[in-house]
């Protein structure tokens, strides 16, 4: 089964072409993180006319990578939501369209869905399993009995791992998006400010980053006051070691108390080294997947997985009257 992936959630234009849930013929991705860069972060009304400029020429350049006819697709799967609106809008458009032109079945896809199936790429997804999902604007722990079952049992109450990671990068003078910067620091310092580790021992799996965010925030502008120099590398890696423990803590408890030892990473963070080397500890104990680099963070390839898998469990299709949800919810 030939699926084609569309992915346009937020600033990466993303068109993939996968064989039978498994086999990536063309993963192309155009990202705009150089034109948000000079703002600091996405700017909606700019991704989204980004988006449309470069939809068509990502549609062209897939099918000449994967090297298929467009009449040999089985199935279009496309990101409905969650994301920003506008950019929502044009791949769905986009999909819609390729969908009635060449007369193709269409689904609709949650977006948290395609970064938790960006696993089946590279693994075996097992079930049940523990899916700690980490991005720029999520948070959550779910537990999955079989494909396509959802059941988030914790989440942030407060900012998403990746958001806060973003918002201390740019405290401490480290481009946008920070996350890769702050891992790439916090390798070459030590964990020396002794930040708080927010809901550790709390008996719920939720989770809150704002506060250590603010910690971060407050420590660099009283430095700042006094004249004093902070040690940029040590407090990246302060503020990694504070978030990987708390992650990756509350998920192996998780897991116990679910009694699987199958885990998921997925999620823009789950590139993060800092988190890969902290669950490491666990993997004689635990069948722990994280998605390779190109995975992780937004791309159509995982959308088309995820597509396939659950016109598998469910065997539903959307239809042309499909629309973009910014809010579109997993469970
Ligand atoms: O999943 P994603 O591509 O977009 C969505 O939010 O859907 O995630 C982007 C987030 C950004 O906040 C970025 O800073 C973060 O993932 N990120 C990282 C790393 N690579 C990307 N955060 C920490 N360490 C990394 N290595």
């Amino acid at each position: 089964m030939l699926v084609l992936g569309v992915e346009s959630s937020c600033d990466e234009t993303s068109v993939a072409i996968v064989r039978d849930g498994k086999e990536v013929l063309a993963n192309v991705i155009n990202s705009q993180i150089k034109i948000h860069e000079r703002f600091g972060g996405v700017v909606p009304e700019v991704a989204s006319r980004h988006h449309v400029y470069q939809v068509s020429m990502v549609f062209e350049e897939a099918f000449k990578i994967a090297n298929v006819d467009p009449n040999d697709i089985d199935l279009v799967a496309v990101t409905e939501g969650p994301g920003l609106i506008g950019s929502l809008l044009i791949g769905v458009n986009a999909a819609k369209t390729f969908s009635l032109m060449y007369n193709k079945p269409i689904i609709g896809v949650h977006h948290l869905a395609g970064h938790i199936y960006a696993n089946a790429i590279e693994s075996e997804m097992k079930f049940p399993c523990i899916a700690l999902l980490v991005s720029g604007g999520n948070t959550e722990l779910i537990y999955m009995k079989d494909h396509f079952e959802f059941e988030i049992i914790g989440q942030t109450l407060d900012d998403a791992v990746g958001e806060a990671y973003d918002k201390v990068a740019r405290v401490v003078g480290l481009p946008y998006p920070g996350g890769p910067h702050v891992d790439r620091l916090a390798h070459l310092g030590n964990d020396t400010y002794k930040l708080p580790r927010v809901y550790l021992d709390d008996k719920s799996y939720n989770f809150s980053f704002s506060g250590l965010k603010s910690a971060v925030i407050n420590l660099a502008h009283n430095a700042n006051q006094r004249g004093e120099e902070i040690n940029v590398n040590d407090l990246c890696a302060s503020f990694q070691a504070s978030v990987t423990e708390v992650l990756v803590n509350k998920t192996i408890k998780l897991a116990n108390e679910m009694k699987t030892n199958n885990i998921i990473v997925a999620g823009g963070v789950s590139a993060n080294k800092g988190l890969k080397e902290r669950f490491e500890q666990y993997k004689d104990s635990y069948n722990i997947c994280i998605p390779s680099i190109k995975y992780c963070t937004d791309n159509a390839a995982m959308m088309a997985v995820a597509g396939y898998y659950q016109y598998k469990k469910n065997n539903q299709l959307s239809d042309l009257y499909m629309n973009a949800d910014a809010s579109l919810e997993l469970e």
